[in-house]
């Protein structure tokens, strides 16, 4: 039972009180959308929606049909209410416009419908992950109203759908988790004020990437995996999900490092991972749990991006080993 206990609205109603009440609104139905979104990949294959598309996204990648249907959950959701003066997705070319029958506002809503999809069919934790930032006034946003620096973000969150859902939430006041309790349909905070651990020794990075990685990243990976018979003080354990969401989630309960760095592979991404969707939603939860997010040179929140679908390195985690990590940067700079 959790009568009494904090519910996501009640949480999102106090904190946002005031001068971001509109966005409390918002907040409740991303939440409505994450539900939907937890129900339809918790049917896994009896959904009738496994497998991939025909289409590629502007990522060039191929469509899930749930990258696409997780996509449509998140706009259907949110694009009535008022709050939004438009919205941008991993999965959408250009920015939606909010349709002509519903009013105006001044968020904007940047979001990564289905992270880790490429392990949907396989039963893998998968998530959502979604960043809000502002304009100055309400009205249909302009595409250059999205390429803000992270620092500027509102809020930012992600679901993680596994053996149970959680929300992870930042409106700037430090992070919080929430588990779904299935029954209820309530978000309950489970987690309050999360702090990344600073002691925990493991690295997440996917090392068949390892010979098109920069000198930094190859030093300090090798360093992880020599331990204590190398210069470090302990022995590393090492994890790859492939889903972000589940690499940064373990990373805020348990401590470590997550890298997707810039490599030499394709030399047009400057790394895997996009800004917009993954890279400053996460850096700010990562930030406000005490920990570090950085594109090796530099904070990712202070990026200013300069396309919507702009990829970037990222390396974030416990601030000791990120802070490390940087320092090798600006040694083969
Ligand atoms: P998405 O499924 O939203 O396209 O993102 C996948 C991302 C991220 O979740 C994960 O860390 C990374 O891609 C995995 O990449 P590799 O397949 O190269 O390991
Ligand atoms: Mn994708
Ligand atoms: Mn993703
Ligand atoms: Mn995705």
């Amino acid at each position: 039972m959790h009568i009494g206990r904090t519910t996501l609205s009640k949480f999102v109603i106090e904190q946002t009180r005031g001068a971001h009440s509109e966005m409390g609104a918002l907040l409740i139905d991303v939440a409505a959308a994450v539900k939907t979104i937890s129900g339809l990949v918790g049917k896994g294959a009896l959904s009738g929606f496994s497998g991939s598309m025909a289409s590629t996204n502007v990522q060039g990648e191929v469509q899930k049909k749930l990258d696409v249907l997780t996509n449509e959950a998140i706009l259907r959701h949110c694009e009535w209410g008022g709050q939004l003066a438009g919205m941008a997705s991993e999965e959408m070319d250009a920015p939606y416009a909010i349709p002509a029958e519903y009013p105006r506002g001044r968020y904007l809503l940047i979001f990564d419908p289905l992270d880790g999809s490429s392990n949907s069919d396989v039963n893998v934790s998968v998530g959502t992950i979604f960043s809000i930032l502002q304009r100055s006034t309400a009205g249909d946003a302009e595409p250059a109203d999205f390429l803000q620096p992270g620092a500027r973000q509102v809020a930012a969150g992600y679901a993680i759908y596994g053996p149970s859902t959680m929300l992870v939430l930042s409106v700037g006041t430090g992070t919080h988790g929430f588990t779904l309790h299935r029954e209820s349909g309530n978000f309950i905070l489970t987690h309050p004020d999360i702090r990344v651990p600073e002691t925990t020794r493991e690295f997440a990075i996917n090392t068949s990437n390892e010979r098109f990685w920069e000198p930094p990243v190859q030093r300090y990976v090798s360093e992880c995996k020599a331990g204590k018979t190398g210069i470090r003080e302990a022995d590393f354990n090492m994890r790859w999900i492939a889903s972000m969401v589940a690499e940064v989630h373990r990373i805020l309960m348990r401590g470590g490092i997550f890298m997707y760095p810039k490599d030499n592979k394709d030399p047009a991404k400057p790394g895997r991972l996009r800004l917009l969707y993954e890279a400053n939603p996460m850096a700010m939860l990562i930030e406000q749990a005490g920990g570090a997010a950085s594109t090796g040179r530099g904070r990712i929140l202070d990026v200013v991006p300069e396309a919507l679908h702009q990829r970037v390195p990222v390396m974030l985690g416990s601030r000791e080993e990120v802070k490390r990590l940087e320092r090798y940067h600006h040694e083969y700079d």
